[in-house]
């Protein structure tokens, strides 16, 4: 049998049905929704503390920190949760940077990547101590020297690190592939050789680690491998040109989690052998850094939030039947963006229901609005049903937007024992305020 705690949380963590309710924690959601309104995204604590822990103990034995990519649900009480948990953040915009502030998380824990950090916001970071983070993960040639520039006109030290663009395939959605020499993201190992040799001796700048980040929802080992090769190498011929070791290597996120039933992530202890075999390891072809920095997302938070909705409406035609929910593709965008599937339950079984297959869909004003096609399902398509959307707390509320106008929803987080109102849901008041009218 299979170690199971080598592997992700499944789906139904957190989420499953008691006396035929669909609960978070024992807690029926329905509750939840009669309480807060619908739709809702609903969180649990103890599935983001269980794949910490997972993720953290594969790693164990590895000077191993941490960064929680934010992006993934940037939620302030999530923050917290994670920030609690001893983790540091990666941020990709100056708004994430004033989150992880206001969340308290440490600035020496933060990496800020991003491929279009301006002018302005870098400089308005230089005025802090080490520009208000651990590292900046430089993304373009262009941006190292303006924070050279910037750096030595305030005379204000910085660390940063290079992001490298492998130029490695992670076969994964074409959408969320970031690591190929065409993806818009990093440098290119001839311009970091040069950046190293030609600023090593920077007196305000100082180059730190390298970082990749080569994709997401990364099913198979075999791109990591690459790109952990190719990675380690470089570091030999930047070390060879600074002249000293380097501080870290920062590995990206892109575990991939378990959305469908059954389908299984990668092994975290085969992955945690993969980067002790390249970073921590005194053998042939190994290296020994001072550091290592992950930067999971998804895989800390996808299986621990559901997104819950209720029928408007059904059409039921001859083989053809449509169960229309009060959600959409503005509240959770992975289906119509990238054709994800999320598995998608009532939050009432009854035996009496037959299963049938169903299109669900949302409300907005575009075809590809879908949830899921030919789905089967356990509802009769009643206006007040109520069912649950899984896998969705990570890429969910924070991509999700107002399109339509329509209100983003509210969430939910069910942690050791208490139920919070982590985000109110938005007023059209709040929606439409910062709209100028012409008199
Ligand atoms: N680090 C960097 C620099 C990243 O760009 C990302 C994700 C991560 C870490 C976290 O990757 P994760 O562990 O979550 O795979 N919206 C898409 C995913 C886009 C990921 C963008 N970057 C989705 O819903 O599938």
């Amino acid at each position: 049998m299979k170690n199971m705690k080598d592997r992700l949380i499944q789906p139904d963590y957190a989420f499953n049905y008691k006396k035929n309710e669909f609960c978070v924690e024992g807690i029926p959601l329905t509750e939840l929704m009669d309480r807060y309104g619908s739709p809702l995204y609903v969180y649990s604590g103890k599935a983001v503390r269980e794949s910490y822990a997972r993720l953290k103990k594969s790693l164990k034995g590895m000077p191993v920190q941490i960064c929680y990519a934010v992006k993934a649900n940037s939620n302030l009480s999530i923050l917290k949760l994670i920030r609690n948990l001893g983790a540091g953040c990666d941020l990709v915009s100056h708004g994430e940077w004033r989150r992880a502030e206001q969340a308290g998380v440490p600035r020496g824990l933060r990496v800020l990547s991003g491929v279009a950090k301006t002018a302005e916001e870098l400089d308005q970071l230089l005025q802090l101590p080490n520009a208000g983070v651990g590292s900046i993960h430089v993304e373009s040639v262009m941006e190292f020297e303006l924070i050279q520039l910037l750096a030595n006109y305030r005379k204000k030290p910085v660390t940063v690190a290079f992001r490298y663009n492998p130029d490695v395939d992670a076969k994964t959605h074409e959408k969320i592939s970031t690591g190929r020499r065409k993806d818009k993201f990093g440098l290119t190992r001839e311009e970091i050789l040069d950046l190293s040799v030609n600023f090593a001796q920077d007196e305000y700048v100082r180059i730190a680690g390298i970082s990749i980040h080569i994709g997401s929802q990364i099913l198979s080992l075999k791109p990591y491998e690459q790109a952990f090769r190719i990675l380690s190498n470089l570091c030999d011929e930047v070390e060879a040109h600074l002249g000293r070791p380097l501080d870290y290597i920062d590995l990206g996120g892109g575990i991939g989690v378990p959305y469908r039933p059954g389908e299984e992530s990668l092994s975290l202890s085969e992955y945690a052998a993969l980067v002790k075999k390249y970073f921590h390891s005194s053998a042939k072809g190994g290296r020994k850094m001072k550091k290592i920095l992950l930067e999971p997302g998804r895989s800390l938070m996808a299986n621990a939030g559901v997104l819950i909705s209720e029928v408007v409406y059904s059409k039921v035609r001859e083989n053809h039947r449509t169960l229309i929910l009060d959600s959409g593709m503005n509240d959770l965008m992975r289906p119509a963006l990238y054709d994800a599937y999320h598995g998608i339950v009532a939050l009432h079984q009854s035996r009496d229901v037959k299963m049938a297959k169903w299109d669900v869909v949302g409300g907005i004003c575009e075809s590809s609005d879908y949830f899921a096609r030919d789905r089967p399902l356990q509802v009769e398509g009643l206006p007040g049903e109520r069912v649950a959307i899984l896998s969705a707390g990570a890429y969910g509320f924070s991509m999700s937007n107002s399109y339509n106008t329509r209100p983003q929803v509210a969430e939910v987080l069910v942690d050791q024992g208490k139920t919070k109102l982590i985000r109110r849901r938005q007023t059209f008041e709040d929606l439409i305020s910062p709209e100028l009218e012409m008199k």
